[in-house]
């Protein structure tokens, strides 16, 4: 009976680690999503970091230092349309693909990942 926390499963801090330095590499070089991050990664990086341990059943990192998450508050300063919905996905889907995150853990990691980042949707797609 296999009751360990994905966290674990899939190599702990290490992974977790190298999975947010191969997400945000992707989105620097995303078209959609360069125009709501900073240049430097280097902070958001961190608190993903302590955010995905935490969410993946980890020690809560980021309660810790930030508090309660409220992502989609968070997230309410930046106009996070469908699109960059998706294009934040697409990036952490190749991620996970880098990273080599075995199955099962890959799968739920996306789907888990795919809810929350529907909630953070707050703008609809600019009319073209
Ligand atoms: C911060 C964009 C989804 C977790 C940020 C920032 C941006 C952003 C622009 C702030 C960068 C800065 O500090 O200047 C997006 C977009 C998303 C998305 C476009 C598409 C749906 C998500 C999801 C999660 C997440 C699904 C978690 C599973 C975080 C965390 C931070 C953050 C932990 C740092 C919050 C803090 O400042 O404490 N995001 N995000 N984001 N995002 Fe997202």
């Amino acid at each position: 009976n296999d009751v360990r926390s994905i966290y674990e499963a899939i190599g702990g801090e290490e992974t977790i680690d190298q999975l947010v330095e191969a997400f945000y590499a992707r989105v620097a070089k995303h078209p959609d999503l360069i125009p709501i991050f900073p240049d430097d990664f280097t902070e958001v990086a961190r608190k993903q970091k302590q955010f995905l341990t935490q969410f993946f059943g980890g020690p809560p990192l980021y309660i810790q230092e930030h508090g309660h998450p409220m992502m989609r508050k968070r997230h309410l300063r930046f106009p996070i349309t469908p699109v960059r919905r998706d294009a934040w996905l697409k990036c952490m889907e190749g991620a996970l693909s880098e990273v080599q995150i075995q199955e099962p853990f890959r799968s739920a990691m996306f789907e888990r990942l795919t809810l929350t980042a529907n909630h953070m949707m707050n703008t609809p797609d600019e009319e073209k």
